[in-house]
């Protein structure tokens, strides 16, 4: 499908990136986790805390396939977990062309000190956390991509650049 799903860990830009994309292509942006909240009227964290994350992901995979029946053109960020079913993996990719956000793991401790939204960091040992859950997950979003684009030291215009040139090199293709 025409549509532009972006993956990677918490932190990586996702959102940020997402927005910025929707407004170069003028294609609809949605954000997975945004639209989980809306529809449980509360926040991750909350939902986290009263179903487990079990439901959540169970929720998350409901919503992809959702997203399948839509009208195309969007940009779709997406929760880190997200990529991690395999089911998942194979809807993204149904639904369109599947970008992993890379970030290396001393840039994404950096841009989560201090973060108070996201349940499976919550606690002591942050760091620790996130080295553990990066290094099992990094493997797997990079399975379930079809182009990956390293973001240490780039500008958010480099890495729009960067999707804007795929998938233009796409289009071209027979
Ligand atoms: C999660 C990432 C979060 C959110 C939830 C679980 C994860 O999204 O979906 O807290 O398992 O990595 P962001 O990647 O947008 O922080």
């Amino acid at each position: 499908m025409k549509n532009i799903i972006l993956i990677g860990f918490m932190g990586c830009g996702k959102t940020s990136v997402g927005g910025k994309l929707s407004r170069a292509f003028d294609w609809r942006f949605l954000d997975t986790d945004q639209l989980l909240e809306e529809e449980f009227g509360c926040t991750i964290s909350e939902f986290f805390d009263r179903e487990g994350e079990e439901e959540f992901r169970c929720r998350e995979t409901q919503l992809l396939k959702r997203l399948c029946s839509e009208p195309e053109e969007m940009i779709v960020s997406t929760g880190g977990g997200m990529p991690l079913r395999t089911e998942n993996a194979a809807l993204l990719k149904q639904l369109g062309t599947v970008f992993y956000l890379k970030a290396s793991e001393e840039a994404t401790i950096a841009r989560l000190a201090g973060d108070t939204t996201r349940p499976l960091l919550a606690g002591d040992g942050r760091e620790d956390k996130i080295r553990r859950l990066l290094g099992e997950r990094a493997p797997k979003y990079a399975a379930a991509s079809d182009y990956i684009i390293e973001t240490d030291g780039k500008s958010f215009y480099e890495i729009i650049h960067e999707v804007e040139k795929v998938m233009r090199r796409k289009k071209a293709e027979p």
